[in-house]
């Protein structure tokens, strides 16, 4: 079937809105109060709440497609199906239909909707542990849509059981469906738990049952959800008999600019790595810097993540012969290929041309000597080991990510002791106080009430810092809340004086002092833009928000949770105001 990406988009909303489901926007791909994760690696991530219980403004039944990251399979990327950003199209019943319906829709969707085979359906079911039972009831259900017997896999927890996005939190068994490429089994046993590329995932659909505890135990969650997850490039791949996901609409006008740029061809096997892997992290990197809270590349969380990814395709492309500001211009395709579905990367446009400008002149600098350097190693080392020292001295100094080291010395037959490497790096971490363990301490549902009036403290700051500096240009552009503090960025372009912090602080301690009620209430994007609250919030569907209003002091969009009245606050009190990146400041502030 000829499917593009718009048409697949729109079918899979229409479908679940036809059946009841309220289509809400994509969230950030940088996530909100987790610490646990640096991206959104699932529809599902943002919704943690209202599987855990929180009535949702749109109701019981969502659908929507969403931005994710995961940069877990990096090294895949330039096979068939790996890619580090993909949009999973994702429907949800909070505790409203389970098994019994989703099943049957699942069937009717990648039959009609998409017109794949059902005879090359194969479709897996949990089979059962201490933790949760046998699920034969999905099994009967894709029986009785027309599954064959033999078709149907039940797998172990290893295999069908998803979840939780981070640490802690909602998870199930779950049941995946392939579709079958037509290629020869591998072997007596390939079924779709091979990696034999035989089997492709099209779809998960999860009965998300199940909170996992920080002991690692499972308990029953309030309600049962589904949760389901479709990536658009494997899906648009399966449909259109394509052999790549590089092949679809999505990844062509991207391919042929790199093809263009470098005057190489992707189906020449010596450069298919290298274009597809400068595809996929180019297109990546726009999404990360063109978010509604994106970041810029630095030695830190996402913007170290980004960084990795900028300069993997750099290295890459030096082999294709790129030059400068090829990257940017490859980038600029991707902003137009999706400037309709995500307007934001229009919005964002000239800041991603410029940052990637940027770090290729920052890596630029050090990539020649760097691989000198490197080269030099690999000429006077006595064994086919990197030391751990020498891999921290190419990060340290030339900037060469570790991972980049390690498949520098992969294609000339050395090893690298990444142990030797981890050693080094954490005392340098040490030494500079960055600390990265202390990020990932908290749980991904931490919803205590310690968090709770930290994040009402943030809605207050953020007011006060608005009213501080009487610049209309102050704005949220990040915020993270372990219980014992909380972090927030926002755009201003100087350090804060001690007098403008300490009247940031007293205004918060005086509305902490009023003592006013917490209100929240749900309303539109425009009537909540109207009574001017604040917030991050790109809507398109004119979908309820809850906005959160305390007295005269704050009205801001925002999903909560906060404290009931600002008097619980206690003390408040900022520890640090610091530069986060450039036009980014960072304040750390702690209640007690
Ligand atoms: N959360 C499920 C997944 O990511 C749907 O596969």
């Amino acid at each position: 079937m000829k499917l593009t990406s718009e048409q697949l988009r729109k079918k899979w909303m229409d479908f679940f809105t036809k059946r009841g489901h309220t289509p809400i926007s994509s969230a950030s791909l940088i996530p909100e109060n987790d610490p646990t994760v640096l991206f959104t690696t699932a529809g599902m991530h943002p919704l943690v709440p209202y599987l855990l219980g929180q009535p949702h403004p749109g109701g019981k039944r969502l659908c929507d497609m969403q931005k994710c990251v995961r940069t877990g399979d990096i090294e895949e990327v330039g096979d068939n199906s790996h890619c580090t950003f993909f949009e999973m199209l994702g429907n949800w019943s909070l505790g409203d239909y389970f098994k019994a319906e989703m099943i049957p829709w699942s069937f009717e969707f990648l039959t009609k909707e998409l017109g794949l085979d059902p005879d090359r359906l194969s479709v897996t079911a949990f089979e059962g542990d201490g933790d949760c039972p046998r699920d034969t009831e999905t099994a009967e259900l894709w029986q009785k849509c027309g599954i064959k017997k033999e078709n149907i896999y039940f797998l172990g927890k290893k295999h069908n059981w998803w979840g939780p996005a981070g640490q802690t939190g909602p998870c199930g068994p779950d049941t995946e469906m392939f579709y079958d490429t037509g290629k020869p089994k591998c072997c007596d046993t390939c079924s779709p738990a091979c990696d034999c590329g035989k089997y492709v995932e099209v779809w998960n659909d999860v009965f998300m049952q199940f909170n996992k505890n920080a002991d690692g135990s499972f308990s029953p969650l309030k309600q049962k959800n589904v949760d389901t997850g479709m990536g658009l490039e494997r899906a648009l791949m399966n449909v259109q008999g394509l052999p790549s996901v590089f092949d679809t609409d999505v990844f062509v006008p991207i391919v042929k600019k790199i093809e263009e740029l470098s005057g190489k061809s992707v189906s020449d096997t010596e450069w298919q790595k290298s274009i597809r892997v400068i595809a996929d992290h180019i297109r990546t990197s726009v999404f990360i810097i063109g978010d509604e809270r994106g970041v810029t590349p630095s030695n830190v969380d996402q913007g170290y993540i980004l960084r990795r990814l900028l300069r993997r395709a750099i290295r890459f492309g030096k082999g294709l012969g790129l030059k400068d500001g090829d990257y940017s211009s490859v980038a600029q395709v991707v902003v137009d290929k999706y400037a309709e579905v995500y307007p934001e990367l229009v919005a964002a446009r000239d800041k991603i041309v410029h940052e990637i400008n940027e770090e290729q002149a920052r890596f630029e600098r050090t990539l020649e000597n760097g691989i000198k350097e490197f080269e030099k190693l690999c000429t006077y080392l006595q064994t086919d080991i990197i030391p751990g020292k020498s891999a921290f001295r190419l990060y340290d100094t030339y900037g060469f990510p570790l991972e980049m080291t390690i498949e520098l010395a992969k294609e000339r037959g050395f090893k690298v002791d990444i142990d030797g490497f981890e050693v080094k790096f954490k005392e340098h971490r040490e030494k500079s106080h960055a600390g990265a363990e202390q990020r990932f301490k908290g749980g991904l549902a931490d919803t205590g009430e310690l968090t709770a009036r930290l994040h009402t403290a943030t809605h207050l700051m953020h007011q006060a810092l608005k009213e501080v500096l009487n610049d209309p240009t102050v704005n949220q552009r990040g915020s993270n809340i372990t219980p014992e503090r909380l972090r927030f960025d926002f755009s201003f372009g100087r350090p804060l004086t001690p007098e403008e912090l300490k009247a940031v602080e007293d205004k918060v301690n005086a509305a902490i002092q009023a003592d006013v009620p917490v209100v929240c209430e749900e309303m539109t994007v425009d009537e909540a833009k109207a009574q001017g609250a604040v917030g991050l919030f790109a809507s398109k569907y004119g979908e309820k928000v809850k906005v959160y209003t305390m007295g005269k002091y704050s009205k801001e969009i925002c999903g909560g949770p906060h404290a009931s009245h600002t008097g619980e606050l206690g003390h408040f009190r900022i520890v640090k105001e610091q530069s986060s990146s450039a036009g980014v400041r960072r304040i750390k502030a702690v209640l007690e």
